[in-house]
């Protein structure tokens, strides 16, 4: 099978990066999860106590580098702000509370779409995002839309996040998963919304087992 480029957009929390990472896994393709780059420009304006002022966050951005490094001991790439492995930090609740309005400044976007398509230029990667099939790559060869049950994808990310010991309650996850919703689907620049070509993926009550059946018919039409 010739190189493609997979875009995987859809809501919070809807298992996005479970299914990207073993469709690139099956493939041997590099998976990019757009979400940690948005989280970790987040993270470094909450460090810097400016994530409620656009303006300051994007005079700070040509001092933000954001990179991806193979751990070998989990067999996945973690991301890195300014050469700190920030893989933990970025999935705190408090950085999921803010990531949304930090997501919506167009110089952020700008910036963070142009190292996206930098990196997907040889193709073989799955990307997932909210904008990778609209904005980052409109020309990407299967273009997959994601949607789950939101109380699913509470219950998964409630799960996920206890598990990693942190206190959370089922309410403020449900909170989060709907005003991240509101604000990606809702924002002015490059909004989620599912490309006119693209396939839909409900996975609420599919394992990842019969995930990886239904790409490998998607896959079917590449030979
Ligand atoms: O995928 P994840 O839930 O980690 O993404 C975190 C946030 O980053 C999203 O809620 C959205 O606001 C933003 N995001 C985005 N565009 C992308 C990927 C993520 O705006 N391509």
């Amino acid at each position: 099978m010739k190189k493609i480029i997979i875009a995987i957009d859809g809501y919070s929390s809807g298992g996005k990066s479970t299914f990207a990472k073993a469709v690139a896994a099956k493939l041997g393709y590099i998976f990019i999860d757009t979400g940690a780059m948005y989280r970790a420009v987040t993270l470094y304006a909450m460090r810097q106590g400016i994530a409620d002022d656009p303006a300051a966050i994007t005079a700070a951005l040509p001092g933000i580098r954001i990179d991806f490094r193979f751990n070998p001991q989990t067999g996945r790439s973690d991301v890195y702000l300014n050469g700190e492995n920030v893989e933990t930090e970025i999935r705190r609740i408090d950085v999921s509370n803010r990531v949304s309005s930090v997501s919506s400044i167009p110089e952020v976007r700008a910036k963070l779409v142009a190292m996206q398509q930098e990196m997907g230029r040889a193709k073989g990667v799955v990307m997932d995002g909210r904008d990778i099939g609209t904005v980052v790559f409109p020309d990407a060869e299967l273009k997959i839309f994601m949607t789950a049950d939101p109380r699913v994808r509470a219950e998964r990310r409630y799960k996920e996040l206890t598990a990693k010991g942190e206190t959370v309650s089922m309410e403020e996850i449900e909170r989060n998963i709907r005003e991240r919703d509101r604000q990606d689907e809702t924002r002015e620049v490059s909004p989620l919304r599912r490309a006119a070509d693209a396939v839909l993926l409900d996975n609420s009550r599919m394992t990842v087992e019969q995930q990886m059946e239904w790409i490998d018919e998607q896959l079917e039409r590449f030979g």
